[in-house]
């Protein structure tokens, strides 16, 4: 990997997406990342919304399609990240975000603790600036990104832990309003539009189950979760290691 840098001050900076379906933990672990690795920066695709009457409709449902990708601005946010990749870059070009605060306490404070230093002793010689990109719409056929960013990793969670963890939560902000879903929302727009937008990334299509294939074509790292049993803190841990591996 070729990771273009900062002629003047030898900053490399590194772009790092963290993608997955809706609730499988990427904006939990993205935070948890960005305070783990000195100086790093996090951006919310999800910032990157149009406006609310912009959204596209879902004609057959009858409801407004949050989960395509023409519900949102990618241009702008592939230029942003671009942008950050030249010298004298604003060091933040991103939208204000107006996601709401995670709870502070997701995450043992001795593993974050041994993370920083396990981080600190692999790269803290290195004048480094990793930018962070929480996404659920990262990797699709035709995404920008993709050529974008240096490091590509991936949440991959089961449907019915996925719908549970999804049901439970309040809703969503957005740029006018806040969203909640409407019954039957999950298995009837958010899982098609995820299955049809990542199935290319797995053997047969299986997007639940099946292998990644997009490891070597894409340079897609994988980490399968399929139960409860699998917490936020083994998602850090792998995620951590596979960023040190590749920078
Ligand atoms: N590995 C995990 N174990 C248990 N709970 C988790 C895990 N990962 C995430 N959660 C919980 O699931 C919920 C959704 O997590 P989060 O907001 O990080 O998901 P997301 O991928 O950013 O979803 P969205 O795409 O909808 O923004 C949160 O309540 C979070 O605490
Ligand atoms: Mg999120």
């Amino acid at each position: 990997m070729t990771i273009p840098s900062n002629i003047e001050s030898e900053e490399k900076v590194v772009l790092v997406g963290i993608s997955g379906p809706s609730s499988s933990g990427k904006t939990t672990v993205s935070r948890l990342l960005t305070g783990i690795f000195p100086g790093s920066i996090l951006i919310h695709e999800d910032d990157y919304y149009k406006d609310d009457k912009d959204i596209p409709m879902d004609e057959a449902l009858g409801e407004q399609n949050w989960d395509c990708p023409e519900a949102l601005d990618i241009t702008l946010l592939s230029q942003h990240l671009k942008s950050l990749k030249h010298p004298n870059a604003d060091p933040q070009p991103k939208l204000p975000s107006i996601q709401p605060e995670s709870p502070s306490s997701v995450a043992d404070p001795a593993l974050i603790k041994q993370l920083k230093q396990k981080v600190h002793n692999a790269v803290g010689h290195e004048n480094l600036r990793l930018v962070f990109l929480d996404g659920f719409l990262l990797y699709h056929e035709g995404s920008p990104l993709v050529e974008v960013l240096d490091v590509k990793l991936f949440l991959q969670v089961t449907f019915p832990l996925l719908k549970q963890r999804r049901e439970s939560r309040e809703g969503y902000q957005t740029k006018d309003s806040f969203w909640v879903d409407p019954p039957g929302y999950f298995e009837k727009l958010v899982w098609p539009n995820y299955v049809q937008q990542h199935q290319h990334m797995f053997d047969k299509g299986d997007v639940e189950n099946g292998r990644c294939v997009a490891s070597e074509t894409l340079g897609i790292d994988v980490f399968s979760i399929k139960n409860e049993g699998t917490g936020i803190e083994e998602v850090l841990k792998w995620a951590v290691q596979q960023i040190l591996e590749s920078i």
